[in-house]
């Protein structure tokens, strides 16, 4: 399975980084082909054109491969932040820019924040924006809050924080791979139908 992990944030002392680093390790831990797409360094500019407003072969490079990463993925995990009860901008910003490019896959949210709530408000927020985007959104998530307690600088889980992600890790993943089979399955027997 091809999965692109996407990450949003862009502040300098940023710390979902380490839950978009777990999620990239636990991934590839399982034979998983997985790939980190971090907003910040894709560096899209602020929505002006969406990529599909650019003359053939016009678009900037970083948008170009980014549209080609995201067709080529079976599935896609967004690591979604919370700002004052919604999703962080930088990866709104990054999904905007693509439409039928999302469509027809899986998608699974990984949300987090400071607090114990594990950022459940912008996950909720999420949810319907993929749908919009003609992604099917699985019902595993993870929620890591306080995520300074739960995962340390590299990405390793910490306490009993850790050991609770992890756990939810192997039912999330399992999810998410069963959506992806059957998703590929599908578009090989019948191509989707627009
Ligand atoms: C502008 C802003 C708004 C925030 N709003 C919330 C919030 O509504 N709920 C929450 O639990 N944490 C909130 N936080 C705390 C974030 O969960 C925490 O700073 C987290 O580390 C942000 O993700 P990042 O470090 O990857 O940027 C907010 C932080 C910022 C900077």
């Amino acid at each position: 399975m091809s999965i692109l992990v996407l990450y949003g944030s862009y502040r300098s002392d940023r710390i979902g980084i380490r839950l978009a680093t777990y999620l990239v390790d636990r991934f590839r831990a399982r034979g998983e082909d997985a790939e980190l797409i971090d907003a910040k360094f894709v560096d899209l500019p602020m929505l002006d054109r969406m990529y599909k407003e650019y003359p053939p072969g016009t678009a900037p490079a970083s948008m170009q491969k980014l549209a080609d990463q995201i067709t080529a993925a079976d599935a896609f995990v967004f690591v979604t932040g919370e700002y004052n009860w919604g999703p962080q901008p930088g990866l709104k910003n990054l999904t905007d820019h693509f439409l039928e490019h999302w469509f027809w896959r899986p998608a699974a949210i990984a949300s987090y924040s400071a607090g114990r709530l594990g950022g459940a408000h912008a996950a909720a927020a999420w949810h319907p924006i993929l749908s919009e985007m003609g992604m099917v959104v699985i019902s595993s998530t993870l929620t890591v809050g306080p995520i300074g307690e739960t995962l340390a600088a590299d990405g390793t889980p910490t306490g009993h924080g850790g050991e609770t992600l992890d756990r939810a890790f192997t039912r999330f993943a399992d999810d998410l791979a069963w959506w992806s089979e059957a998703a590929r399955i599908q578009r090989a027997k019948r191509p989707p139908p627009y």
